[in-house]
């Protein structure tokens, strides 16, 4: 078997029309979506993000803010700035990327955000709404998957889940996303005992650890669908340097029945989602202010 490659630019490009034209509306019914991306210190990988995020709002006529600041940037900076930021009526969405500067405590910065601002979907108050079943806004990777598996047609009721990873940003928000939609979730973690087993069982397998290359294809249960969040770089051989995923792409290709490439998968659709939910935040915004 030789696994359906899954096109996920395609489907970002798609997802980027859409907002474009959702944003054309809101400007004619005079309101300018707007989206601040604030990047503390100068880590390069951070950086690249950033530069694509802003291209991206650009590109679908949001309008876009980027706020630099030192590397050595206090807290109480940091959140005075984003006080500002939740009280200027332009600005519907206010992402801060991660990882911050040692000095300063990720929580406490997320939990400054607005909610209804808070266009990552990392605050608490829309964690808590996604675990409860009536989500604001979806963590953008995650939200993207989702958007892929339905795009492909994957029939996720009943379906055996494995999300491997568990991180807040990911891999519990999947998990709670593919429980939402009656699949049987099982979360593998650095302390799962016999992981290639968990896989194994897998009917749709997420992989989002951050090591690469680590699911191989005896890991892969034949006709899995396979998505694959990771974005890591090849450390050493005649590839070094190159982006890979967490799935090692060509042993796993032969197995699965689907699978998500990197680049070229999940990558650009985490980041068209990034503009659904600034759209969505500043259309709330919109209907929030007529309503008035
Ligand atoms: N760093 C890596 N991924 C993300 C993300 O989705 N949002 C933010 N804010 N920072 C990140």
């Amino acid at each position: 078997m030789t696994a359906t490659i899954i096109d996920g630019a395609a489907l970002a490009r798609r997802i980027r029309a859409e907002v474009g034209a959702r944003a054309a509306a809101l400007r004619a019914a005079s309101t300018q979506p707007g989206l601040a991306v604030i990047l503390v210190g100068d880590d390069s990988a951070s950086s690249v993000y950033v530069r694509n995020k802003v291209k991206d709002c650009e590109e679908s006529g949001i309008r876009s803010v980027l706020e630099r600041m030192p590397a050595d940037t206090t807290q109480a900076a940091l959140l005075a700035r984003i006080d500002a930021l939740n009280a200027d009526p332009t600005i519907h969405g206010i992402l801060v990327q991660l990882p911050l500067p040692r000095q300063i405590d990720e929580r406490r910065v997320i939990e400054a955000i607005a909610p209804d601002k808070d266009v990552d979907g990392f605050h608490v108050a829309n964690a808590g709404a996604l675990m409860t079943g009536s989500p604001r806004f979806l963590p953008c990777t995650p939200y993207g998957v989702m958007k892929i598996l339905e795009h492909a047609g994957v029939e996720l009721a009943g379906a055996e889940a494995v999300v491997v990873g568990r991180s807040n940003i990911v891999g519990k928000p999947q998990a709670m996303l593919l429980l939402q939609r009656n699949a049987t979730v099982t979360i593998c973690h650095s302390r799962t005992r016999d992981l290639a087993a968990h896989c194994r069982r897998a009917d749709v397998l997420v992989a989002a650890v951050g090591k690469a290359r680590m699911i191989t294809a005896d890991m892969v249960k034949p006709g899995a669908v396979v998505i694959d969040v990771g974005m890591n770089r090849i450390p050493d051989g005649p590839n070094a340097g190159k982006l890979c995923g967490d799935v090692d792409f060509d042993g796993v290709l032969a197995v699965a029945g689907a699978i998500t490439p990197v680049p070229g998968g999940v990558g650009p659709m985490t980041r068209a989602m990034l503009l659904v939910n600034t759209m969505e935040a500043a259309e709330r915004a919109a209907a929030r202010t007529a309503g008035r």
